[in-house]
């Protein structure tokens, strides 16, 4: 099956300032893809070009087979979005913010009104269908965007960090949505801040900086290839780290000291963690033993600092 999209030597320039720097990727049919990285990676510039609102500057990019150049319209069609910010009409009610949008795209004009229903009930929002927009909460905003984004019965839905800001509530109710639709079929490209979110629903995620992928795979191979299976966690200054590395033979695995904390990154073939805790015992210092997450290779491929 040939990808739903296929960007090559991807570049986005605004002037001189280049905020996506030639990257590529192809996202499969039916596919959950997802752009992680720290404010102004170029996460968004990249989506805006998928949306075929935004131009690339250079390199080549293919949506739904087509050429957002020269035909961003037909491409529109057949996309579902989710921008960033909420765009709602905060002079309409619920229903017609959904009416009006279903309105500018011709395929789904008969049946606008029917679906319009139907994807209020699907986001748990058909008590609300009259309410006006400035009564609803982050959440609920959140939710009719998500069901805005449907009323065409999109092929690929590009979603921008839907669930920023959101209470656990609201975010699960979201993850088991975007589930649902996954299970349909729909294919699916994903921003967020959120590891754990990447985690549950990606099949494949980027990790973006500075407008570069520095990696990209499936969450547990990227776990994999770059943390390993578990890390053990010290609370110690610099040299408490020190002293308690000293003489210890670490086989190979990697470590790291940020602020007041000792990472040791373990796989199974370094048979280790029962030696670094009876250490940390020993010492009555205090440690943890966890699984490797999606946020420890964030943190290691894009720096724990933050860079402003
Ligand atoms: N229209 C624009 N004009 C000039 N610079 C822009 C424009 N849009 C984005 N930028 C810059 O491009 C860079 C990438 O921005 P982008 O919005 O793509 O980042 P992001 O990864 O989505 O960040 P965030 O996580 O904060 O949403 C940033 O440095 C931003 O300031
Ligand atoms: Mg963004």
């Amino acid at each position: 099956m040939s990808p739903v999209v296929e960007a090559c030597a991807l570049e986005k320039r605004y002037a001189d300032f280049v905020a996506v720097a030639g990257i590529d990727f192809q996202i499969a049919p039916g596919e959950c893809f997802g752009f992680l990285g720290p404010n102004g990676a170029g996460k968004t510039s990249t989506m805006r070009m998928l949306q075929s609102v935004s131009l690339p500057s250079a390199g080549t990019l293919r949506v739904l087979g087509m050429d957002p150049r020269h035909d961003g319209k037909r491409i529109r069609t057949r996309l579902g979005v989710c921008p960033q910010a909420d765009n709602l009409d905060p002079d309409l009610p619920v229903i017609d913010n959904l009416l009006v949008y279903g309105s500018y795209f011709p395929q789904a004009r008969a049946v606008t009104a029917r679906r319009a229903d139907e994807l209020l009930e699907f986001v748990a929002l058909g008590d609300k269908k009259n309410h006006a927009i400035p009564e609803l909460s982050g959440g609920m905003k959140r939710r009719l965007v998500i069901a805005r984004a449907l009323i065409n019965e999109p092929e690929l839905l590009l979603l921008d960090e839907p669930t920023t800001g959101l209470d656990p509530q609201a975010r699960h109710l979201i993850w088991t949505k975007l589930r649902e639709l996954r299970a349909r079929g729909v294919t699916m490209v994903l921003t967020t801040h959120y590891m754990d979110e990447a985690e549950r629903l990606c099949d494949r995620l980027v990790i973006m900086d500075g407008g570069k992928i520095l990696a990209q795979d499936s969450p547990r191979a990227l776990i994999d290839a770059h943390v390993g299976q578990e890390v053990f966690e010290l609370g110690a200054s610099a040299a408490e780290a020190r002293d308690f590395l000293a003489g210890l033979d670490l086989c190979g695995a990697s470590h790291e000291h940020t602020g007041d904390l000792l990472a040791v990154f373990l796989s199974a073939k370094h048979q280790l963690s029962e030696r670094l805790i009876e250490r940390a015992r020993g010492a009555g210092s205090r440690y943890l033993l966890r699984n490797a997450t999606l946020e420890d290779v964030f943190l290691k491929l894009t720096g724990r600092e933050l860079d402003e």
